[in-house]
């Protein structure tokens, strides 16, 4: 069976549920870059939420780190990145657009009927220039004294520079990690595919140190952990997939990476890289900057430079990728559903509470209580507006798994339904059960009832 998403209905159901708008819209937009929403955000702070649970509150060996997004120049010249982060760009000096040289196939003309850049005799393509991904601002009140910076393009190189402050402050020893979310900037030029490519974005990054000889061993597992953590939170196994570089792909500073891969509608897709970066940044960094960043063990006196295992993961990707899994339509009494089928611990909103007839006052009355008893454990919605039908839709669009029904029975014996969004079943429990049902049905094992 096909899979009834496409990107387009992505994109059209996250602006009807305010999920994710374009930025500056009243001004006509700014390409590759997009606001979120109220069921955005929500949607987002789980996603990271969940990676911060598996890094570093289930883990005695990963601390966190929030580094500034500004950092000293000299940071990105060590790195590697004011030499090698950039994008081989070819411009068309008839429709004046510029494209990826290495992507000219994908990419699409400014001429009509032309598809392809370079495709019809009017275009006339530059021969390919490296262009710096890295957004440059000035720090400091007078333009003539201020210092030239870059706005991070990653979050890693604020860890590796604090290497040393962790592992005096954090009292642990290789193997251990330090993890940090944060944002990050880079001055893409082709086109985005919605959240997939943006100019802005937010990176979940662990950069986990490792005795020399056990990086290979540590690198296999961050692969299978951190595919084991997509499919832990209901992204469907057919979908993902792990996709080792070639040698002629490695970014300057890594001896191996590879690619979890997501099935987006448009086609296989890096969601996140895991790469073995040997001592290249700690090396680096002592070399620039004069200060020794190795580990030193207190007992033997041992010391080495660790080697970095780094699984980079992005925020917007994944949530792109939970969105497009949970996509799903079907027919239920003769009326298309639109329901998103996700994970109950990424889902924005965990449960709604619905009188069923709005101007019912003991309904009201009982409903209004039990969303205040359960907005204590968990993001609920309250909703008394409308057809009760069409309050379980909108419920189904952004994705809640569980709605509880007050009706006339609630009046009379003190129970509730509560609606499960996936197989539509109601079961009707008593409502001073209904915190701790909610509470198990949060907790419990989930799978995605869409087809592989
Ligand atoms: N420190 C390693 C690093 O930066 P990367 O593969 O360039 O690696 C890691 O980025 C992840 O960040 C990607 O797998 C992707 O999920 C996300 N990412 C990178 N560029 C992005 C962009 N322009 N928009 C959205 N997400 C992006």
């Amino acid at each position: 069976m096909t899979d009834v998403v496409t990107m387009d209905k992505i994109v059209s159901l996250c602006r009807r549920r305010g999920f994710v708008f374009p930025s500056s819209e009243i001004y006509g937009g700014l390409g590759s870059s997009y606001d979120y929403g109220h069921y955005g955000v929500l949607l987002k702070e789980n996603v990271k939420a969940r990676w911060l649970e598996a890094m570093v509150r289930d883990r005695e060996d990963i601390v966190a780190l929030d580094s500034s997004i500004i950092l000293h120049p000299r940071v990105w010249e060590a790195s590697g990145h004011v030499s090698s982060f950039s994008d081989p760009l070819v411009d068309c000096r008839t429709c004046k657009l510029r494209f990826r040289a290495d992507h000219l196939a994908e990419s699409q003309c400014g001429k009509r009927p032309s598809k392809r850049p370079g495709e019809t005799p009017e275009c006339d393509l530059t021969p390919a220039r490296q262009f710096n991904l890295m957004f440059e601002t000035r720090v400091g009140a007078v333009e003539e004294t201020g210092t030239d910076v870059y706005l991070r393009p990653e979050t890693a190189q604020g860890i590796f520079i604090n290497f040393k402050n962790v592992a005096q402050l954090a009292r642990r020893k290789p193997p251990f990690g330090i993890a940090q979310i944060g944002k990050s900037f880079r001055n893409e030029i082709t086109p985005g595919n919605f959240i997939f490519r943006t100019l802005e974005f937010e990176m979940m990054e662990m950069e986990y140190f490792v005795p020399p000889g056990e990086a290979e061993q540590w690198y296999r597992y961050w692969i299978d952990e951190r595919r084991g953590w997509y499919l832990r939170f209901g992204l469907r196994e057919s979908h993902l997939r792990v996709r080792p570089h070639e040698a002629d792909e490695l970014s300057h500073y890594s001896s191996g990476t590879s690619d979890i891969e997501y099935l987006y509608p448009i086609g296989w897709s890096e969601l996140e890289g895991i790469a073995n970066r040997g001592d290249f940044d700690l090396s680096a960094h002592s070399e620039a900057s004069g200060t020794k960043l190795e580990w030193v063990d207190g007992v033997t006196n041992e010391r080495y430079v660790p080697h970095v295992i780094e699984p980079a993961a992005g925020v917007n990707r994944s949530m792109l990728a939970f969105l497009c899994d949970a996509y799903d339509e079907e027919e239920v009494a003769g009326r298309e559903r639109t329901v998103l089928r996700l994970h109950p611990q990424i889902a924005p909103v965990k449960a709604a509470v619905l009188p069923l007839i709005g101007k019912d006052s003991g309904m009201v009355e009982r409903a209004r209580s039990l969303f205040e008893e359960l907005r204590r454990v968990a993001l609920v919605e309250y909703d008394d507006s409308g057809q009760i039908g069409r309050r379980y839709r909108r419920q189904d669009e952004i994705g809640t798994p569980f709605a509880f029904t007050i009706d006339e029975q609630t009046i009379e014996d003190d129970t509730v339904t509560i609606r499960d969004r996936d197989s539509l079943a109601q079961e009707r429990i008593s409502i001073g059960r209904a915190k701790e049902h909610l509470l198990e049905r949060l907790s419990a094992n989930w799978r995605s009832p869409k087809p592989e």
